[in-house]
């Protein structure tokens, strides 16, 4: 049975070129170990260049050479299957809409038959002197692997959508034991994704990165469609088992996918971009929300009892529209995979690799309880950094009371400590944190931090206290401990924490649990003691569109840059 594998995201048919954000995982008995995007290493946000920061930093983590790895596996299907499943989409797209997508039928079928001719069937790449045979997987069957053999549950529904990938925009599965059973696919060219991502670019944001932006604006909208005229933008077709749009579909014929829609871009003029983001929203949420119920009809149609649901695929970034699935009538809980984006289909394809191969008959290595997958650095390493750069500090044995206090005074405090998250939420240990009392903190933090964003700040709860805080909460909520959904808050609590409530009156939780992060769970616990609040306000530690922090030079960086009143980082304190 294979020990170590390695995932790797990269664009291996040209190492030179770029794909989305790269990543490595490594997997070893069925257990993701140490995960890490190129993006923390190189220092560029959504780094797509071949990882080899990260494979190295992911090697030396767990002390092993290239000789110790067994199988390299990849996240996209050989060249020839891929692009004459886009070619498929494309016919799928013109049959539903009228849609002749000349350019993506004839660059299809050329890439077809020139790739299942001219490409080699198995895929070889040499990695510090080492050749491997690369194994080749579906880009949305590992998104399911990651969000399913990570979950909790023995037995899901597992849904996937994104702006595009092997020639689909989504998927859907039953994940049970160790297998996952296709239930149907959704081709590209007419998805709510590229639909979220068009909106984003015509509200002035960058696509594939500012989606957060529009969820946050929604909420101050009127989401009228039939004002706006787009209630027929787009619609989950049931009996079709996809999403038909012609709007979208000319979007992909006509523009480069960077340019703005036809579709909002003109109603600009009139609407305000509140409106418009609302009408995005309403229409993602209805018709994936319709998406995933026809997903589970067919799940029960084929015999198969299911309750619970994994998601992942950028699309599932939305936390309101996974609010909004696990409010389906039948869904019992919900798990995102927190690496939900492309940075986590290295982990995916490095489990799928796994279980598709071993005789192993439980997925129990694979569940994660927390996804701290990254480098630590320890106090000696940490004091170096802070002495190269002739930082005054104290040492603290017990840096967490401290750190409640500082927070009681009204501090906004760096925190650096253990090991970085995998995937896009910084959960306490590269987080920027404060006192979840200030109304007008979300202007003047954001501002500090040379940010725009529209959501407040994310609540960090001790998971003994989130039932009393977000409705329906319940403790086996693991979506939750990720900040992966929405809740709606209490009505008497928001009062309490309304630096971190939305004007919806939701908020996006990070649950803490002492098991998963004792340091963190101790420092808002001291924050309870002092405040009577056992909530503190967590943003990501980055300054203005660089990625998250990583090394302690990273957080020395943004502690000066952003001006922070507080830099905590291991058993360090520097003000
Ligand atoms: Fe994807």
């Amino acid at each position: 049975m294979k020990k170590n594998i390695l995932g790797i995201q990269a664009n291996f048919l040209n190492p030179n070129g770029i794909t989305n954000e790269t990543s490595v995982s490594l997997v070893k008995d069925g257990a993701p170990i140490t995960c890490i995007a190129e993006e923390r290493l190189s220092r560029v946000k959504l780094d797509g260049r071949f990882p080899t920061k990260a494979i190295d930093q992911v090697l030396e983590n767990e002390g092993i050479s290239i000789e110790d790895v067994d199988t390299i596996a990849v996240p996209f299907l050989h060249p020839a299957k891929s692009n004459y499943k886009y070619l498929k989409s494309a016919w799928k797209t013109y049959f539903d809409t009228g849609i002749f997508l000349k350019k993506q039928i004839k660059d299809f079928t050329w890439f077809t038959l020139y790739d299942s001719i001219k490409k080699p069937r198995t895929l070889k790449h040499k990695i510090h002197g080492k050749e491997f045979s690369l194994e080749l997987y579906d880009h949305h069957k590992c998104h399911a692997a990651g969000a399913f053999f990570c979950s909790p549950f023995e037995k899901a529904l597992v849904v996937t959508l994104d702006g595009g990938g092997d020639g689909l925009d989504g998927s859907a599965y039953v994940g049970e034991g160790t297998s996952l059973n296709r239930l149907f696919e959704i081709p590209h060219f007419q998805s709510p994704g590229t639909m979220y991502s068009a909106i984003t670019s015509d509200l002035g944001f960058k696509r594939h990165r500012h989606e957060g932006k529009i969820t946050g604006l929604a909420a101050y909208g009127n989401d009228d469609l039939e004002r706006l005229g787009l209630d027929d933008l787009l619609s989950y077709v049931p009996n079709k088992k996809r999403f038909v749009s012609k709007r979208v579909a000319e979007h992909h014929k006509n523009a480069d996918l960077s340019e703005k829609s036809k579709f909002f871009y003109p109603l600009l003029e009139k609407f305000g971009r509140e409106d418009l983001a609302a009408a995005a929203q309403k229409i993602l949420e209805i018709e994936v929300v319709r998406f995933v119920q026809n997903a589970l009809e067919t799940a029960t149609k084929k015999g198969h009892q299911v309750d619970k649901v994994c998601l992942a695929g950028g699309v599932f970034a939305n936390v309101k529209l996974n609010q909004r699935i696990y409010n389906i009538e039948g869904v019992n809980n919900v798990f995102v995979y927190p690496a939900m984006g492309d940075d986590g289909l290295s982990g995916g394809a490095a489990l799928l690799s796994y279980f598709e191969q071993s005789e192993v008959k439980s997925k129990k290595a694979a569940e994660i309880k927390e996804i701290y997958k990254g480098i630590a650095y320890d106090n000696d390493r940490i004091k170096a950094a802070l002495d190269q750069a002739n930082l005054s500090y104290t040492h603290y044995d017990e840096v967490e009371k401290e750190i409640a206090q500082l927070l009681h005074q009204g501090k906004i405090v760096g925190r650096f400590n253990g090991r970085m998250e995998y995937g896009p939420r910084a959960l306490g240990n590269r987080s920027i944190i404060g006192a979840p009392f200030d109304p007008s903190i979300n202007d003047w933090l954001n501002k500090k931090l040379n940010r725009t964003e529209f959501m407040p700040f994310a609540p960090s709860i001790n998971v003994e206290h989130a039932k009393d805080y977000f409705i329906g909460y319940e403790d086996n909520h693991i979506a939750a401990d990720f900040m992966t959904i929405t809740y709606d808050v209490f009505e008497d609590k928001i009062e309490k924490i309304p630096a971190v409530v939305h004007i919806d009156k939701t908020a996006r939780p990070q649950v803490v649990r002492e098991e998963t992060n004792p340091s963190y769970h101790k420092i808002i616990d001291e924050f309870y003691k002092l405040s009577g609040v056992p909530v503190v306000l967590n943003t990501s530690f980055n300054i203005h569109e660089q990625p998250i922090v990583c090394t302690p030079e990273d957080a020395i960086a943004g502690f000066l840059e952003g001006k922070l009143d507080v830099l905590a980082i291991g058993n360090f304190i520097c003000t």
